[in-house]
């Protein structure tokens, strides 16, 4: 333990003189309006996952801590749901102005500690904060219903209203966007929240509350709880257990969104929970080529493959088979530029953790051992350290191998043949994962059949990025419930109320 002390007192000082913004860079926790140490005053480490150098320590919070901070936000949303949505409304744009003036300090922070390219940090800030823009907006159009009854003199109304405390639990690979997306609905929804950040990535969390607060969010609306490995499990049963909590909203593994969808069950809580996914990537004959190639990188690559609408499964016909991996495997050669994130020209960052470099080194192992060609990449780039892996292209991947199942979370592309629409179908539709599937066809018909079809909750035609504030996100079957942005993101934290209005002729 002093080892390590001593060792994270030394990076930390290289990392303090490297980083410009040190006003952003917070070591506490924020409950009820102040930055706090854990109960036990316990810390934990976050690492650059580059070098392995500790950031920063932060709170390691406890079951108490965590109720403390439900009961902060409970307390709060006596008030908070009494504003009016153009006050919360005012304040999600605000805050939204505040993140966008801070773009470099944030993605700085960011880049540090999940290791993604500072470009994809700010291409992150920028997407996480159009969900504050967008809720901004959308916190006025939270409108009811009156409905004409069966009767003479009634009126049926239908109105909404926030559901209370959220606890919010979000993931290491958008530790920015996770967050607006779902504090920015609950927010204009006019609920308050407890966040969890993974413990990977604190640190870009505790900066956008910073920015919260100096953007005029009230004490109590949003509170963050910082946990080690050691505490989440104690943490998680508090956020999701306590009867102040109305709902548990989740983006992260199916494994932990089962877990956490069992304990919410236990109060009947609702939740909104956005899983893993599975993505197939289907090339018919007809489509663009060079259109598909260049979207295949967007959907493989962004993240380094760490994103659960990132293309898991390269589906491509028989008769463009070839072509397709032949232009594959030029542009990942060309375009895929492993190394550490705040390095010039850098592409793809080292994974977030070792879990995540043994998890890959696992899949693409196990593959080969069974008979997969490794076309390109395929191992761990020793040179830069233990949780580089080289951007990979792999054929010839059967059913027996575990990666033709799992969703990879790592920057390896698998391409499998088909033979026709029926097959492609079937294979993509052969998972218990739901979110994203991707399309390219110049086939009209065969984009609607395929639209219909695919048991999946996104569907892009000719398009391999999804992601954005006006659409519904969000996934069927094993990857999820409930949708993230769109104007249902905001109506998930509400619950419908249906009034009566009788003897209007009295
Ligand atoms: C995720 O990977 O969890 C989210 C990706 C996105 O919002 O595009």
């Amino acid at each position: 333990m002093d080892l390590l002390r001593v060792s994270a007192a030394r990076h930390f000082q290289l990392f303090t003189t490297s980083c410009r913004n040190m006003h952003l860079l917070k070591k506490q926790a924020y409950v009820n309006g102040e930055w706090v140490q854990a109960s036990s005053n316990a810390v934990f480490p976050v690492l650059n996952p580059a070098d392995d150098s500790v950031i920063a320590e932060v709170p390691d919070m406890d079951a108490a801590d965590a109720k403390t901070a439900v009961d902060a936000a409970s307390n709060t949303f006596k008030t908070w749901k009494n504003t009016t949505v153009k006050e919360r409304s005012y304040i999600l744009r605000k805050w939204n102005d505040i993140c966008l003036q801070n773009v470099d300090h944030l993605a700085e922070i960011m880049t540090a500690e999940s290791g993604k390219p500072l470009a994809e940090s700010k291409g992150e800030i920028a997407y996480g904060t159009s969900f504050l823009e967008w809720f901004a907006d959308t916190a006025r159009h939270i409108n009811g219903e009156i409905i004409p009854g069966p009767w003479p003199n009634k009126k049926i109304l239908v109105t909404r209203h926030p559901l209370g405390v959220v606890s919010v639990i979000t993931p290491w690979n958008f530790p920015f966007a996770m967050i607006t997306r779902k504090v920015g609905a609950l927010m204009a929804a006019g609920c308050t929240c407890v966040i969890k950040p993974s413990e990977d990535t604190p640190l870009t969390a505790l900066a956008a509350v910073e920015l919260a607060v100096q953007a005029g969010v009230p004490k109590g609306v949003i509170n963050v709880v910082t946990s080690s490995r050691k505490n989440a499990a104690g943490v998680g049963k508090v956020m999701c257990e306590d009867p102040a909590v109305g709902c548990i909203s989740f983006t992260g593994s199916t494994h932990v969104g089962k877990i956490l969808y069992g304990m919410a069950a236990k109060g009947i809580k609702r939740v909104s929970l956005e899983l893993g996914g599975n993505a197939p990537f289907i090339v018919f004959p007809s489509a663009d080529m060079e259109h598909a190639l260049d979207h295949a990188m967007l959907a493989k690559f962004r993240n380094n493959g760490q994103a659960c609408v990132a293309g898991n499964r390269f589906l491509i016909h028989e008769s463009v088979f070839d072509k397709f991996v032949e232009g594959f495997k030029g542009r990942i050669g060309q375009k895929c530029v492993l190394g550490p994130g705040n390095k010039e020209g850098v592409t793809c960052g080292p994974l977030v953790n070792k879990a995540q470099a043994e998890k890959v080194t696992g899949l693409v192992d196990d593959a080969v051992a069974k008979g997969a060609k490794v076309l390109l990449g395929g191992k761990i780039a020793k040179h830069l350290g233990d949780k580089f892996y080289e951007s990979t292209l792999l054929v010839d991947v059967k059913p027996d191998m575990a990666i033709y199942q799992e969703e990879v979370f790592g920057p390896v592309a698998v391409c499998y043949k088909f033979k026709d629409e029926a097959e492609a179908l079937e294979v993509a539709n052969s998972t218990r994962s739901g979110l994203a599937s991707y399309v390219f066809t110049k086939d009209l018909g065969q984009a609607f059949r395929m639209s219909e079809k695919l048991e999946f909750g996104m569907v892009g035609i000719n398009d391999g990025i999804l992601s954005s504030c006006e659409p519904p996100f969000g996934g069927i079957k094993e990857s999820g419930i409930g949708r993230e942005g769109s104007k249902h993101g905001v109506e998930e934290y509400t619950d419908l109320k249906y009034t009566l209005m009788s003897a209007l002729d009295k």
